[in-house]
């Protein structure tokens, strides 16, 4: 399947074709481990300036690696632990603009600057979270947290009759 890049000088816009892309990969398909490479290809590919683009799936109380775009990372994540497991822990976005400077950091490519971590949740049901990682300082802005969580929300609906 062909996923045709754009380039955007908006976030807006760049967004709204993000979520119509996650759309389409989403709807061919019912099997979720399909869908989730899918989707971390879909993000991966049309944003820019990313090294890791990817999730992580809560299996026996903890976060463990899933579909993923990027440098092999660490495998199993315990709540409260790195600012994948402080999302599981507080149920919000965690936006880090320069992960050196945050002590709570598990470091996977050491080419990443800034992250954002979103939790994939719906009818209260937490499934993981969605982990996005960049080579730029600061690279994610509110514009982005709610693009992403938008991104986030989609796939959270879909997943819920599938896990
Ligand atoms: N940095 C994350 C670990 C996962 S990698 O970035 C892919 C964290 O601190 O939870």
């Amino acid at each position: 399947m062909e996923i045709p890049y754009r380039a955007f000088d908006n976030q807006t816009d760049l967004y709204a074709y993000l979520d119509e892309q996650l759309a389409a990969v989403l709807r061919e398909t019912e099997d979720w481990l399909a869908g989730l490479a899918n989707a971390a290809s879909v993000l991966y590919l049309l944003l820019p300036q990313l090294n890791w683009a990817g999730f992580y799936l809560m299996k026996d109380g903890a976060l463990s690696l899933g579909p993923f775009q990027g440098k092999p990372a660490v495998s199993r994540i315990l709540p409260g632990s790195g600012v994948c497991g402080t999302a599981v822990q507080t149920g919000q976005t965690q936006v880090v603009r320069n992960v050196h400077a945050c002590e709570n950091h598990i470091a996977c490519d050491l080419n990443s600057r800034a992250e954002i971590v979103v939790p994939l949740e719906a009818d209260g049901r937490l499934f993981g979270v969605m982990d996005i990682d960049s080579p730029v300082l600061a690279r994610f802005d509110d514009g982005d947290r709610q693009g992403l969580e938008r991104a986030a929300r989609r796939i959270s609906a879909w997943l819920a009759d599938k896990m």
